[in-house]
């Protein structure tokens, strides 16, 4: 019997096709909607974070009932960061993964299929791997209630591994995160006010060793509104790559 496992013309194929498979999935599709809401396209699957896209006159061209993600991380109760969470959730039949106040105060809106979590905790989906994290910020629901702990999230596959701070002050907690991950790039705020603001991103930047910032929590409302310029040459100032993303853009990383 003929051995296709030593055939030469066997070989090149497998080559080829681990080549081919790691270009894409070290490349990440990411889509900004404005304000701190991304869709983020990793190993085929859509993960949508902090859904805030139909109240936000900036993401006006965006039309809500076509975003089908397969996952929904929220990283707190703040309107700005779940005013969309319970439609798209229920258009899309997509998990989510949030703290448990608010996966309980989702599933009293019909929105069954939670993923509870706390801080310092990790899940595995299969497709990644989530490590939920500290912020240093305050968390309530748009009727005052208690909405847990504000939070980040550390994402990882075996080809890339990024963190997405939520809403956050500098602090020294995100020194542990490179204890334990390599990132490929961040997601930070930057837009001061009621997160960090540019020159605590760059030194959070610092403290997570990542060399690819993508700038979020700006523009939005007056309050938070940034100096572009100042805010690329900060970051650049420390070698550090911003990426100030357009809403309605899909970009690659
Ligand atoms: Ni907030
Ligand atoms: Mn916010």
């Amino acid at each position: 019997m003929y051995n296709y496992e030593k055939s030469v013309y066997y070989q090149p194929r497998i080559v080829f096709r681990f080549e081919f498979y790691s270009l894409i999935k070290l490349r990440p599709n990411i889509t900004y909607y404005g304000h701190s809401c991304f869709l983020v396209e990793l190993s085929g699957k859509n993960i949508l974070f902090d859904p805030f896209i139909s109240p936000n006159p900036k993401a006006s061209m965006i039309d809500i009932s076509t975003i089908k993600p397969d996952l929904v991380v929220i990283s707190h109760g703040h309107g700005d960061h779940i005013a969309d969470a319970v439609s798209i959730c229920k258009q899309s039949q997509a998990q989510v993964i949030s703290v448990y106040e608010i996966t309980e105060w989702l599933s009293a809106q019909g929105v069954t299929n939670g993923l509870p979590m706390n801080i310092g905790g990790s899940i595995n989906l299969g497709f990644c791997s989530i490590k939920m994290v500290k912020a240093e910020h305050s968390s309530s629901f748009p009727d005052g209630s208690y909405a847990g702990s504000a939070v980040g999230f550390v994402i990882k596959t075996p080809e890339v591994c990024f963190y997405y701070a939520g809403d956050t002050a500098l602090t020294l907690d995100m020194q542990l995160i490179p204890l334990e991950y390599e990132l490929d790039f961040a997601f930070l705020p930057i837009g001061d006010n009621f997160t960090m603001g540019i020159s605590d991103a760059v030194k959070a930047a610092k403290l997570i060793d990542s060399k690819k910032i993508i700038g979020m929590h700006f523009d939005t409302f007056t309050p938070i509104e940034i100096d572009h310029k100042s805010a690329y040459a900060s970051f650049s100032d420390a070698s550090i790559q911003l990426i100030l993303p357009l809403i309605n853009q899909t970009f690659e990383l």
